[in-house]
């Protein structure tokens, strides 16, 4: 309603009124206007506005009251005008207060709202991952042979011949080092020695014996490298744990009952073991160890008939290498061959991984394809 309506710019006298009465009847008719005005408040810039409009000192309706009304009213008005306009003041700034502090507590309801943190939502998952599936086979290995006294060492993966062959009684031109297609690392020339990806875990033996004297009782955990076409059981790199057990007693029987314990823990006490005559350069006798086909109970037949896909009907299969250790392997460590006595092994990990979880490519361990990491979690 704008102001020339409720006559704030004429005087009492232009509006007719001369009875106190009847200023009564003006003030109530300003309230009405104040009680529509003051239900449009609702943020910040309306109330400042709805103050000013009401409070404002040059042109608020309480001043226009003031000039208009209550200024130029006759005597007999005046008192009456005075004790309206107060009782108007008095209405008028409480209301505005109250709706300040009312518009205020909202704002600040709402802006808590804005930021209130919703607990029941879901977080953001972060895939932790787990342990590639040759590490937790080395874990169970390793846990096996811990069990029975064994400590891990771990060596370089670069070697020099000397540690990959020679100190392990493989000379130069031994046929042997045909079968490890070495990859020799590219050297300045003028290097000392040519250096090589270690083909196998066996140069640790030299290495732990040359540190240490007996008894040595060790396993050794790593990658090896060769120069293999990748197929379904081949690659250029693969895992090995080589195992060394050296003291002044050990016998043969030692040795096989330490292999069988190993297998009967990793396979399941019912898979059976034996032995074939073999040939490796740094054991003497060598021998290759095989296990009764955990997949067909040792039967070569399948579960449903026929041949068993896994050992190939054999009923066998291959698992490792091992021997006792060779008298010339002692003589490049300074070991006296007459006192000391032991047994070493090289187990293929991804190999024994693949049996014991039916894994038939070896290439899956190097693929990282969560697909398959994901099976084994
Ligand atoms: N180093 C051999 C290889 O990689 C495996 C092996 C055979 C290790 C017999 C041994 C052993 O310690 O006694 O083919």
């Amino acid at each position: 309603m704008p102001t020339s309506d409720i006559g704030l710019d004429k005087t009492l006298a232009d509006l007719g009124v001369t009875q106190p009465e009847q200023v009564a009847l003006r003030f109530a008719k300003i309230r009405v206007h104040f009680q529509e005005h003051f239900q449009t408040v609702h943020d910040e810039s309306e109330w400042k506005s709805f103050r000013d409009r009401w409070l404002g000192r040059k042109s608020g309706v309480l001043t226009q009251i003031t000039d208009n009304w209550l200024k130029p009213a006759t005597p007999q008005l005046k008192r009456a005008v005075g004790a309206s306009l107060n009782e108007l003041r008095a209405h008028v700034e409480s209301q505005i207060e109250a709706r300040r502090a009312a518009i205020e507590s909202g704002a600040e309801e709402s802006a808590l709202a804005r930021e209130r943190v919703d607990l029941s939502l879901p977080g953001f998952i972060r895939p932790t991952g787990s342990h590639h599936l040759i590490r937790q086979v080395f874990q169970e290995i390793e846990d096996i042979f811990f069990s029975i006294g064994f400590s891990v060492v771990e060596g370089p993966e670069i070697e020099t011949p000397y540690y990959n062959f020679e100190a392990l009684n493989i000379p130069e031109f031994h046929p042997v080092r045909d079968d490890m297609d070495t990859f020799y690392l590219e050297l300045p020339t003028g290097a000392k020695t040519p250096l090589l990806l270690r083909t196998h875990t066996s140069p640790m033996q030299i290495r732990t014996m040359e540190k240490q004297k007996p008894p040595v009782r060790v396993i050794v955990p790593g990658k090896v490298y060769r120069r293999d076409n990748p197929d379904a059981t081949h690659s250029f790199a693969f895992h090995q744990i080589e195992g060394l057990a050296v003291d002044s007693d050990i016998t043969f029987c030692d040795f096989t009952g330490t292999i069988e314990y190993f297998v009967k823990e990793f396979f399941g006490p019912s898979v059976k073991t034996r032995f074939r005559p073999s040939y490796f350069p740094f054991t003497e006798p060598s021998v290759e160890f095989d296990v009764s086909c955990p997949f067909c109970g040792g039967t070569g037949t399948a579960a449903g008939g026929g041949t068993c896909s896994k050992c190939k009907g054999a009923a066998w299969i291959e698992l490792f290498g091992a021997g006792m250790v060779d008298p010339a392997v002692y003589g490049f460590v300074n070991y006296d061959a007459k006192r000391v006595s032991g047994f070493a092994f090289g187990i293929g990990i991804d190999r024994l991984a693949m049996l014991k979880y039916g894994i038939d490519d070896i290439q899956v361990f190097f693929q990282n394809d969560v697909r398959f990491l994901r099976q084994f979690p």
